[in-house]
């Protein structure tokens, strides 16, 4: 199937990207088609609630990445994996910005059927209000969750490397039935 990664780190090598990366290469061995997109390198307004989107269905005022080629990629994303570091117990904000944007499709129906979080954070007990904001939204979307990973604990940067918990983000991929 076709998965799209959205990575929710601005840093190259960080553990966010370790996780992504991992996941990738156990879905790709299956035989999935992936495609990647940093958040932070994508130009996307913030959701100004103008209504648009109600009353012209989909239909986004704004003229950006995420109206763009972003939208076009989700609306040929069968799979959508969220990885990201915990900032503030939630989301980055570029991260955010782009889930504030499916709103305007929210009535349309995605593609996407399935989906997957990957996440670390310095502590341990940092996930929750994450975790619980990404099923809701799944739910809501009537998106599948087929896995929540998170790894606590990390004191440097790309320390899930020494995790033994990574195998589980290349199970995960593994596991993604084409
Ligand atoms: C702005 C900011 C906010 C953060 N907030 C939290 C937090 O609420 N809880 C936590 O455990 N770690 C927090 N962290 C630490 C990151 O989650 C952690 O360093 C993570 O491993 C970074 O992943 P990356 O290297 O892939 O970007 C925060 C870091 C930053 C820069």
């Amino acid at each position: 199937m076709n998965i799209l990664i959205l990575i929710g780190s601005p840093r190259a090598n960080g553990s966010t990207e370790v996780m992504a990366n991992t996941f990738r290469r156990g879905a790709e061995e299956r035989g999935n088609k992936i495609a990647v997109i940093k958040a932070y390198d994508a130009k996307v307004a913030p959701c100004i609630d103008c209504g648009r989107c109600k009353d012209k269905i989909g239909s986004c005022i704004h003229r950006d990445d995420m109206s763009g080629g972003l939208m076009r990629l989700i609306d040929d994303t069968d799979m959508l994996v969220i990885a990201s570091p915990v900032y503030w117990w939630g989301f980055p904000a570029p991260l955010k910005l782009i889930i504030d944007r499916l709103y305007a499709k929210e009535r349309k129906s995605f593609k996407v059927s399935s989906s997957a979080l990957l996440m670390n954070a310095y502590d341990e007990d940092a996930f929750e209000p994450a975790v619980g904001q990404y099923i809701r939204i799944c739910e809501h979307l009537n998106w599948g969750i087929a896995g929540i990973i998170t790894i606590g604990g990390i004191r440097e940067k790309g320390g899930v490397k020494k995790s033994e918990r990574l195998g589980e983000v290349y199970t995960l991929g593994k596991s993604i039935r084409p």
